[in-house]
Formats: structure tokens, C-alpha cells, sequence
């Protein structure tokens, strides 16, 4: 599917960062209609979470596995054949050129993409530097973009205030997944590079994930629906 495409209310991806499969699963049951994409990443994923896929899937959600996968090739390449086999949309991978490779060719076949994670948004250059890499973040980030992109990747997972610039280097066919969204008042949490969800679709955000603002709300539904009513007039424009 074009990011274009897309429909509005599967632009929004839940967070289920909650300690086990009872709390997600309470969630998901929660927010019912109004949320039709789901991630679930380490927390829940190691503690039991990850039959829960299969269960979305059946219900006709989509699921996100963040799992940021990397290894030698072949074992990523059998990790992702289990994955694509659990019924999962989305995968994310860390962006190295083995790591993309081997995994774009084993979700052939199947209805699962591959997003490639750039560079952590918790790295600045000195980070970057004291583990051995020669280029900063921006540098780095753009390489590895267009290495995703030349190895067929189906997208990147990046903070909003990068969107525009990777937009224009790698064109409308890839996907760009933005965590770091908070609606006007929400809490920022550990998020250092923050934007509201309005702001990061019109820069051209195609999914938004958000989690701590919608699981931890006293009322879930709402402030899922509250993003969802906020992106459809941009989404429109
Ligand atoms: O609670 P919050 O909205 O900050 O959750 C954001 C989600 O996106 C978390 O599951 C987090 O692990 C994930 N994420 C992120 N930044 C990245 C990649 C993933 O916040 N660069």
C-alpha cells in the first residue's frame, strides 16, 4: 500500500507497553473499535506477549513487533520467517546492510514489512563516536536511509523532525513511522524530540506510534480518538 493510501484510522499505532498479556489484552479490549494497529516491543514480547499477534491478527488488527533485529544474516533471516508466520505487519530491524538484506528476502511471500531503525533517537554524535563510528547522527542517518532503501526495505522508523528531510531523499514509497508523539498537554516522559500528532502528519509522518499518552490516560478511548480527529483535517488538506 502507497503511504497515500493509508486510512486514517490505521495511521495510529498503540504502544502496548504494559508488563504482560492480562494488561494488554484489558487494553486492547478498552479501546475496542477505535484503534486498529498495535506495537509490541521487549516488554511485553518477554513476558509472554508475543501469542497475542496471532490473536490481533485473527480480530483483524494489525501488529507491529519491534523487536529492532540483528544478527548474522541467517538468523535474522529464520527470525523473520517465524514472525511473517505469527501474522505481523510490521518488523523492525537495526540498519545495517546484512541485517536489511537478509530480512527483506525472508518476508517474501508474506504480508510482513520490514522498517529499519536508522539510528537510536537516545544517540547524539558523541555517543555515536565513543562506539566506534566515524560519522554524526544526520550523516549516519542519511546513509543508512538510503542503503535501507536500495536493499528494499519498506521503511524507516524515525523522530518526527526528521521526516522532511528523509521524505525528500527517499521519496513517497517507503513508509516513515514516528514514535515521539504527545498530544498538546500530554506529558513528554523521556521523549527529548517531541511533536504533536497534527504537526508530524502534515510533515509527512505516515503512522504515528504512541504509547504512555493513550495506556497510561484514565481514559484510553478519548485520547485515541482525540489523535484520530486530530490528523484527519491535515490528513485532508
Ligand atoms: O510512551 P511513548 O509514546 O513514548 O512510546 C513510544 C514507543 O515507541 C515506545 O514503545 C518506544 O520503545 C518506541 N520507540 C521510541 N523511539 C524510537 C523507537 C521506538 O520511542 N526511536
Amino acid at each position: 500500500m502507497k503511504p497515500s493510501d493509508i486510512p486514517t484510522k490505521d495511521r495510529l499505532i498503540v504502544a502496548l507497553d504494559l508488563p504482560g498479556l492480562e494488561q494488554a489484552e484489558a487494553m486492547v479490549a478498552r479501546l475496542g473499535d477505535s484503534v486498529t494497529f498495535y506495537k509490541i516491543g521487549y516488554q511485553l514480547a518477554y513476558a509472554g506477549g508475543l501469542p497475542l499477534v496471532r490473536k490481533l491478527a485473527d480480530q483483524g488488527k494489525k501488529v507491529f513487533i519491534d523487536l529492532k533485529l540483528h544478527d548474522i544474516g541467517n538468523t535474522v533471516a529464520r527470525g523473520v520467517e517465524s514472525i511473517a508466520r505469527l501474522g505481523a505487519t510490521f518488523l523492525t530491524v537495526h540498519a545495517y546492510p546484512q541485517t536489511m538484506k537478509a530480512a527483506v528476502e525472508a518476508r517474501a511471500g508474506s504480508n510482513l514489512k520490514i522498517l529499519a531503525v536508522t539510528v537510536l533517537t537516545s544517540y547524539d554524535d558523541g555517543d555515536l563516536h565513543a562506539a566506534g563510528y566515524r560519522l554524526g547522527v544526520s550523516d549516519l542517518v542519511e546513509a543508512r536511509a538510503q542503503q535501507a532503501q536500495v536493499l528494499g526495505v519498506d521503511g524507516l522508523v524515525c523522530a518526527a523532525e526528521e521526516v522532511a528531510s528523509l521524505r525528500k531523499l527517499v521519496g513517497h514509497q517507503m513508509h516513515l513511522v514516528t514514535p515521539g508523539i504527545r498530544p498538546a498537554g500530554a506529558a513528554s516522559g523521556d521523549q527529548k524530540r517531541i511533536m504533536t500528532p497534527a504537526r508530524a502528519v502534515a510533515a509527512g509522518s505516515d503512522y504515528l506510534v504512541v504509547g504512555r499518552p493513550v495506556v497510561e490516560a484514565a481514559d484510553p478511548k478519548a485520547v485515541a480518538e482525540a489523535i484520530l480527529a486530530e490528523i484527519t483535517p491535515p490528513l485532508a488538506a
